[in-house]
């Protein structure tokens, strides 16, 4: 078997098309989704992340507002700024980048931006509507996951899925997502042991371990759906994810390439977050009126 490459930069592409339109309508009423992007230091792998975002935003007709810090920055000015921009009508999105210099408490920083702006989906209301199945905003890598997986028509109801990797960022909330969609979902994480026992399970594999080469052929059951969210550079400089992709190719039915797969996905979402935010926003002001 050699699997079907899911190409996330198409799906991508018809998600952005959508939303262009969604941002058409939106200017019909005078109204341009912000997204403010707040950026501390100059972690390499973050500056290329947030080029990114910028970039995607402008595709689509999202403005977007860039403010930089630097490492030694003092967390009370950041936190000021979130609050100003929590209170600007033309700001409809806030994020953070992580990770944040030592002195930066990234709990009260996560909590400071408005449950409303919060199209990173990182807030605590957020997480927790994760948890009782209504969250407003979802986080945008697990979210791109499940767009992924429904453009591709993969049924997720009593599936076996299994998730590598338990951060607050990829892991925790794709378990959650999962779980919504009536999967069956196993957890596994940096202290699991025998990893592969539980990974032959999967009938839909989602590996985020920041691991080259974790799972190989071996550890996969043969027709499975294998979706790489890693991101790793290799020291000769190439980009790769958490899966042997080409042994693993052999024998799952669909897999996520290395870039190309989740990656572009993430800042779909990011864009589709930041412009339902708008709508949601445009929607509560006209029953004002
Ligand atoms: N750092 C790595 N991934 C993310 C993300 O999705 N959002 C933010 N704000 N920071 C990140």
């Amino acid at each position: 078997m050699t699997a079907k490459i899911i190409n996330g930069v198409a799906v991508s592409a018809e998600i952005r098309k959508d939303l262009k339109v969604r941002v058409e309508a939106l200017a019909a009423q005078r109204v341009v989704p912000g997204l403010a992007v707040i950026v501390v230091g100059n972690n390499p792998a973050s500056a290329v992340y947030v080029r990114n975002k910028i970039k995607a935003c402008a595709d689509v007709g999202i403005h977007s507002f860039r403010y930089d810090f630097p490492t030694d920055a003092d967390p009370r000015a950041v936190l000021d700024l979130i609050s100003e921009l929590n209170d600007r009508e033309d700001v409809h999105g806030i994020l953070v980048q992580l990770p944040l210099p030592p002195q930066f408490a990234i709990s009260e920083i996560l909590r400071t931006i408005s449950a409303d702006k919060d199209v990173d989906g990182f807030h605590l209301y957020n997480v927790g509507g994760l948890v009782v199945g209504n969250t407003v905003f979802p986080p945008c890598t697990p979210y791109g996951v499940v767009k992924m997986l429904e453009h591709e028509g993969v049924a997720l109801e009593g599936k076996n899925v299994v998730v590598v990797g338990a951060s607050n960022i990829v892991g925790k909330p794709m378990a959650l997502m999962l779980m919504q969609h009536d999967a069956t979902v196993c957890i596994c994480h940096a202290k699991t042991r025998d990893l592969a026992q539980f990974t032959i399970l999967a009938d839909i594999l989602v590996v985020a371990a920041g691991k080259p080469n974790l799972i190989v052929p071996q550890m996969i059951k043969t027709g499975a759906v294998v979706i790489d969210v890693g991101i790793n550079r290799l020291p000769d400089g190439k980009l790769v994810g958490d899966v042997d992709f080409a042994g693993v190719s052999e024998k799952a039915s669909l897999i996520t390439p290395v870039p190309g797969g989740v990656g572009p996905m993430t800042v779909t979402m990011l864009l589709y977050n930041t412009v339902a935010s708008a709508e949601r926003r445009n929607a509560a002001a006209s029953l004002r009126q």
